[in-house]
């Protein structure tokens, strides 16, 4: 481990405490302080997930960050957070950031990680990814050979998730919550929906998978996704 680095974000995984990495369980119960993200009005996902291994003696950050959709105020979070840690950093001590499955696979960590590491070493352990939580989850391997794989987020527009989709042997639909009927049509339209799994809250207890041509549900949970697997070599195996 580098003596160096002061600063960690943590992979810890996609809900499962045990899908957490040797290396990130070490760091993590060794770090002076513990910093997450939290909703303003609702308890911290990544920390219920770490709950397990902490001994509940070790100094907090939660960088509380209201739902909003507007660019501006989350930054003015991330600008608060960074600066807490850099504070505790500056006094001596280690910050573990707690990340949801991989921090640099569409996490909010990134936000923290431009801010800081220009100025102190940060180092970045990877985690478990949501996708390959529920691909295992689905029984869904995802490629062979030549097989493309396309993560699309569903809050991209109807044409342009099409086109995404079509190129793609494999696609993960991440951030489907509000968007899932337009997913539906998408899905719909290319003729795809029998091909299609939906799964919420992939290795969490209260996980649940579906295939799509049986969901009735207009809307879906943040913690969900949808994969589709239409062509490719990954069926000729
Ligand atoms: C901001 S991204 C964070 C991804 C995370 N860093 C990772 O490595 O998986 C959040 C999206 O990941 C997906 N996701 C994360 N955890 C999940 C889980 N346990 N089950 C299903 N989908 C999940 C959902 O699509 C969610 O909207």
């Amino acid at each position: 481990m580098n003596e160096n680095v002061k600063i960690w974000g943590l992979g810890i995984g996609p809900g499962d405490p045990e899908l957490i990495t040797l290396k990130a369980l070490g760091i993590l119960q060794a770090a002076d302080v513990v910093a997450y993200p939290a909703p303003a009005n609702g308890d911290s996902l990544v920390r219920a997930i770490a709950t397990p291994h902490m001994s509940g003696n070790q100094e907090e950050i939660i960088i509380s960050t209201p739902m909003v959709t507007e660019r501006y105020p989350a930054q003015n979070v991330y600008d608060k957070g960074a600066s807490e840690i850099s504070a505790a950093v500056e006094s001596g001590k280690t910050v573990a950031v707690l990340c949801e499955g991989d921090p640099f696979f569409y996490g909010s960590f990134m936000y923290l990680f431009v801010r800081l590491s220009e100025s102190y070493p940060v180092q970045v352990i990877p985690g478990v990814t949501s996708l390959a939580a529920c691909s295992a989850e689905l029984a869904l391997p995802l490629a062979a050979r030549n097989d493309v794989v396309s993560v699309i987020p569903g809050t991209i527009d109807a044409a342009a998730m099409e086109q995404q989709l079509m190129a793609a042997n494999t696609a993960a639909i991440i951030k489907v919550g509000r968007h899932l009927g337009k997913i539906k049509n998408v899905l719909k339209k290319i003729g795809a929906t029998g091909e299609a799994y939906y799964i919420e809250r992939a290795t969490m207890e209260s996980q649940r998978i579906v295939p799509l041509c049986d969901l009735d549900d207009e809307s879906a949970p943040y913690f969900s996704m949808i994969i589709v697997r239409r062509s490719g070599e990954i069926l000729n195996l």
